[in-house]
């Protein structure tokens, strides 16, 4: 099971300190549990994992199943919440070097999570020879970046296949009934999962949004989900027996003492994209009504080399959550050397990990010296159960969180900004005053 340990936060917030947020977690736990909160018709995430029904499990196995058999490469589509569990969990579970190999193993490619001209033509480039699939994800149907990413391999599946052909190797991932995407999954006969309505893009790695993607990788989505029941189980008192209920009073605790930043750290390459899904968990449903812990990762120790000289002597306005993984798949040690060069023999014969453990603690130990408190959670090893932990613990953390800061965490108003200006600005129809009004700005 994964823990926290939050004693390296208590030089900058006491235990009393920390305590005294128990009775808001109470209220918000509450809040969650029993639908009384705002934004209370997108809690369908909380008991997700305990009422996914097994046919559900099964039917997506087998649709991995039959995109594995006749795709060498399967393009996900989606951005934000239909983007990003994915990515991070199939890159905390791949191989390093997965995309490399001649495996044969199917590769799990992503797009329509940018509107890069150039990403979108290599990727049609490296498509022209193979044989591959479509799973397209978008709640609302109607988001312009997975749209045209859908629009361009559509229309190069259906010339290399045919569209009755083409058909067959696309899924589409979406709202029940409304939205372009269900309209045109309907016309053309595409297979189909749902996204329910009471369950937001950021908390639906654990629905289809997020399966799909990750068993056509190859990995365990029972596993995954069980380890997330295991940590629904576990995050149901409001005490500090509850993970996610000491996560959220404690990050509240030191956000009232003045640290509005957090970094989530980890020192495995493999979390960089689950560093990219908690920004955006944490980004979008905190960061409203001039509130909000903004949330920033670093990948260490690779950036100990870039951004650790901030961290450690910048303004004092952070605290680090860092992500410890306990045990490896693999063990590689540092070899001996004769002529000892490199002056590395001192450590020839240790595992490399116990080097990155090394360099973990004592940046902690330097950063906590250094006035930057620190949470500590540890997870025994990069696998599907303790993932499903992980990421349960830090959707209900963040409900919890976010219901602290007396905040809606479940809606996202700022993100309709930039779109009104972008659709102003390539005239789309409907929005005739706003490009009126945004032309004159220009
Ligand atoms: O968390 C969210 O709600 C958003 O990040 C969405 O997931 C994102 O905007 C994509 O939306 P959609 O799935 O409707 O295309």
């Amino acid at each position: 099971m994964i823990k926290v340990n939050v004693k390296d936060v208590l030089a900058t917030v006491s235990t009393e300190t920390i305590k005294s947020y128990d009775k808001a977690g109470a209220e918000a736990l509450d809040k969650l549990h029993n639908g009384t909160g705002a934004g209370n018709d997108f809690l369908g995430w909380v008991n997700l994992p305990s009422t996914t029904p097994a046919s559900l499990i099964e039917d997506i196995e087998n649709v991995a199943k039959s995109l594995r058999e006749n795709c060498e490469v399967v393009v996900a589509i989606g951005i934000g919440g239909s983007y990003l569990g994915a990515k991070a969990v199939i890159e905390a579970l791949s191989d390093s070097f997965a995309a490399y190999r001649q495996d044969g193993a199917p590769k799990v490619l992503f797009a329509g999570q940018n509107i890069g001209e150039d990403y979108l033509y290599e990727l049609q480039e490296f498509l022209k020879d193979k044989k591959f699939g479509i799973i397209v994800i978008s709640k609302s149907g109607t988001t312009t970046e997975p749209a045209i990413a859908f629009r361009v391999l559509k229309e190069q599946l259906e010339s290399q296949l045919g569209k009755a052909e083409a058909s067959k190797r696309i899924i589409a991932i979406t709202d029940a009934k409304r939205g372009a995407l269900r309209q045109l999954a309907t016309e053309e006969g595409y297979k189909t999962f749902v996204i329910e309505d009471n369950v937001g893009g950021r908390f639906s790695v654990l629905t289809p949004v997020g399966l799909l993607p990750i068993a056509v990788a190859g990995f365990d989505i029972k596993a995954l989900m069980e380890g997330a029941i295991e940590m629904e189980k576990a995050t149901v008192a409001a005490d500090d027996n509850n993970p996610a209920f000491l996560y959220a009073t404690t990050r509240n605790a030191l956000y009232n003492a003045g640290k509005k930043i957090e970094i989530l750290v980890n020192y495995n390459p493999k979390l960089h994209y689950f560093g990219e899904w908690w920004k955006q968990l944490y980004g979008e449903s905190e960061g409203k009504d001039k509130k909000g812990i903004f949330p920033a990762a670093v990948d260490n120790s690779t950036d100990l080399h870039s951004m650790g000289q901030w961290i450690q002597d910048g303004e004092r306005t952070i605290f680090e959550t860092v992500i410890s993984v306990e045990n490896q798949k693999y063990t590689l040690t540092i070899p001996s050397d004769e002529a000892n060069l490199d002056g590395l023999n001192y450590i020839a014969g240790k595992r490399v990990d116990q080097v990155n453990k090394m360099a973990e603690l004592g940046t902690r130990i330097a950063h906590v010296d250094g006035g930057v408190p620190n949470l500590l959670i540890t997870i025994p090893a990069l696998e599907e159960r303790y993932l499903g932990q992980l990421i349960y613990f830090f959707e209900k953390g963040c409900g919890i969180s976010g219901y602290i800061l007396d905040v809606n965490p479940f809606n996202q108003p700022g993100v309709e900004d930039y779109k009104r200006n972008m659709f102003a600005l390539l005239e789309k129809p409907g929005y005739e005053k706003e490009t009126e009004a945004i032309k004159v700005r220009l």
